[in-house]
């Protein structure tokens, strides 16, 4: 599995040092070209490689770090996305329900994806706590996975695992994926639970 991020601020951050502290290598790009993000890469770890947007959506997997509003602009820049796992690491905090036709937040961006798996997950927690090692004396953090598409979840949750974290599937969407979407105004009742699993 090839693994990108797309979104190299807070959030991308803190999951660059989830996959650095694995020895995992995993390519981050945004908007500015790579030469712009590799000091911060680097200086995460060698594990982190800063490429250019189309060389990034080059991986099989695509961790979507940027601000909601900007999934349609990383969707246009690939033709079809057949063959792809989108992860789904945005909020909507504040967008008007109407604005997303009424759907949760990550259906409304799978659309966008013509031919891609979308999984919602890494959203739930302030980037701080993202980037903190996932692995306590008590347990392994929490992250919830939720999609329409069951056969998407199961890779993403072994890549969760794989970067130390317990993954906790939700179901679908519109179902228990509720619990980690903000809807208007409304945070879902996951989102910010900073929960860990004794065995993983
Ligand atoms: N911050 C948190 O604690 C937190 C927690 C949970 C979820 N989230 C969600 O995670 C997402 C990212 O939040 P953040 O706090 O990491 O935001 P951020 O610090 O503002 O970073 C956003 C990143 O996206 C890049 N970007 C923007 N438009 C882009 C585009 N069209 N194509 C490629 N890259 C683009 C920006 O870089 P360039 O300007 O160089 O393109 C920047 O690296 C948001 O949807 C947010 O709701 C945030």
């Amino acid at each position: 599995m090839s693994c990108s991020i797309i979104g190299f601020g807070k959030i991308g951050q803190a999951l660059a040092h989830a996959f650095a502290r694995k020895n995992i290598e995993v390519t981050v790009a945004s908007r500015r070209p790579p030469e712009a993000l590799a000091p911060q890469a680097r200086a995460i770890g060698p594990e982190v490689v800063a490429k250019s947007l189309q060389e990034a959506l080059a991986a099989d997997t695509i961790i979507l770090a940027v601000p909601f509003a900007e999934h349609r602009e990383v969707a246009n820049a690939l033709p079809n996305w057949e063959g792809k796992t989108i992860i789904d690491a945005t909020n909507t905090f504040g967008v008007p329900p109407e604005e997303l036709d009424g759907l949760p937040s990550s259906a409304f961006a799978a659309k966008a994806f013509t031919g891609a798996k979308l999984v919602k997950g890494f959203n739930h927690l302030v980037a701080a706590t993202l980037a903190a090692d996932p692995i306590v004396e008590v347990g392994h953090r929490v992250v919830f996975l939720s999609a329409d598409d069951e056969d998407a979840v199961a890779p993403v949750a072994a890549l969760a695992r794989q970067l130390g974290f317990a993954p906790v599937k939700l179901g679908k969407l519109n179902e228990g994926g509720a619990l980690v979407h903000a809807r208007g105004r409304v945070w879902g009742q996951l989102i910010f639970q900073d929960l860990f699993k004794k065995e993983q």
